[in-house]
């Protein structure tokens, strides 16, 4: 089920056969489908293109939930408009729809808060939480509104590695540190240092560097050529990451067209260290962007 539902297909072929009956909207990405049109009236035409749906692709009481990355990870960092996630609510309320996030990536303080949602005042009916959880030890976790997650009779969902204990041990010693090291506000200082760097970056080639994005310590840059957003620059990027990998800069791309720069640092990173990474990266922009010129 979970190949059914990622939309990048690098990750999925030849892995078939996939869920019937998934169906997906494109993610309401307004710096590369919303030229020309202001934030609001971008929204209103996604959201206009979501209730068309329900009439013309799927009906409203056939589907059970919408699921949705509130920051997008693998697709590139994408922050989801907050009066379209305002709208999503809406419509799933209206139509008996779940609202699912999906925080495995953004949540446990990735973004100054323990899940996306939080910056935005909207409250999911289930979110999936893993990767942070557990300082690496393999653990997941799905909460959900109590009406929701009662449904389930006991024994129906289950698994080898439920609550096994070491990695539950490892998760509560993980969150308790977490607390005591304020991550959370870490996370939103990190994001302002990593985020002015990334601005300038794109102050100095803006033909490249085409959108500096993220919220907290979730940022990214995507680069295109030409000044045009509509051509990605997914060469340049890929010289950019084994530039910085080979100089001890672990960054990693995403986006569908593999023309972004994620930059998770670790949430116990020192300024100096990371000024460090930051460096090196300019660095190689500069670099590729002169070989590309
Ligand atoms: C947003 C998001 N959801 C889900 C997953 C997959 O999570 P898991 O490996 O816990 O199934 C990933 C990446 O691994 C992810 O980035």
């Amino acid at each position: 089920m979970a190949m059914s539902l990622t939309s990048k297909y690098g990750y999925k072929v030849g892995c078939g056969p996939y869920a019937p009956e998934v169906y997906r909207l494109p993610f309401p990405n307004h710096y590369r489908y919303g030229a020309g049109l202001s934030e609001a009236a971008f929204v209103e035409r996604e959201l206009c293109r979501f209730r068309e749906s329900l009439t013309n692709t799927v009906a409203a009481e056939q589907v059970a939930a919408v699921l949705l990355e509130p920051v997008q990870g693998e697709g590139g960092f994408i922050p989801v408009p907050q009066t379209y996630l305002q709208g999503l609510r809406q419509l799933c309320d209206e139509h008996g729809m779940l609202l699912i996030m999906d925080e495995v990536q953004s949540g446990f303080c990735r973004t100054g808060h323990w899940g996306v949602f939080q910056h935005y005042g909207v409250v999911p009916d289930i979110s999936t939480w893993a990767k942070a959880m557990g300082g690496g030890l393999p653990i997941g976790a799905v909460i959900g509104k109590a009406d929701v997650m009662d449904s389930a009779r006991p024994g129906t969902i289950g698994g080898t590695f439920g609550g096994n204990p070491v990695a539950c041990a490892a998760a509560l010693a993980t969150i308790r540190l977490m607390e005591e090291l304020q991550l959370n506000t870490r996370a939103i200082e990190i994001g302002r240092r990593v985020t002015d760097r990334f601005r300038a970056i794109q102050q100095r080639f803006p033909d490249w560097v085409g959108d500096v994005r993220g919220i907290g310590a979730m940022v990214a840059i995507e680069l295109m050529t030409n000044g045009d957003p509509h051509q990605p620059a997914t060469e340049l990027t890929g010289e950019v990451l084994k530039a910085c990998v080979s100089r001890g800069v672990l960054i990693l791309g995403a986006g569908i067209y593999g023309n972004v720069i994620r930059f998770l640092a670790p949430l116990v990173i020192t300024d100096e260290l990371l000024d460090r990474g930051l460096d090196i990266i300019a660095d190689e922009v500069a670099n590729a962007v002169t070989r590309h010129s």
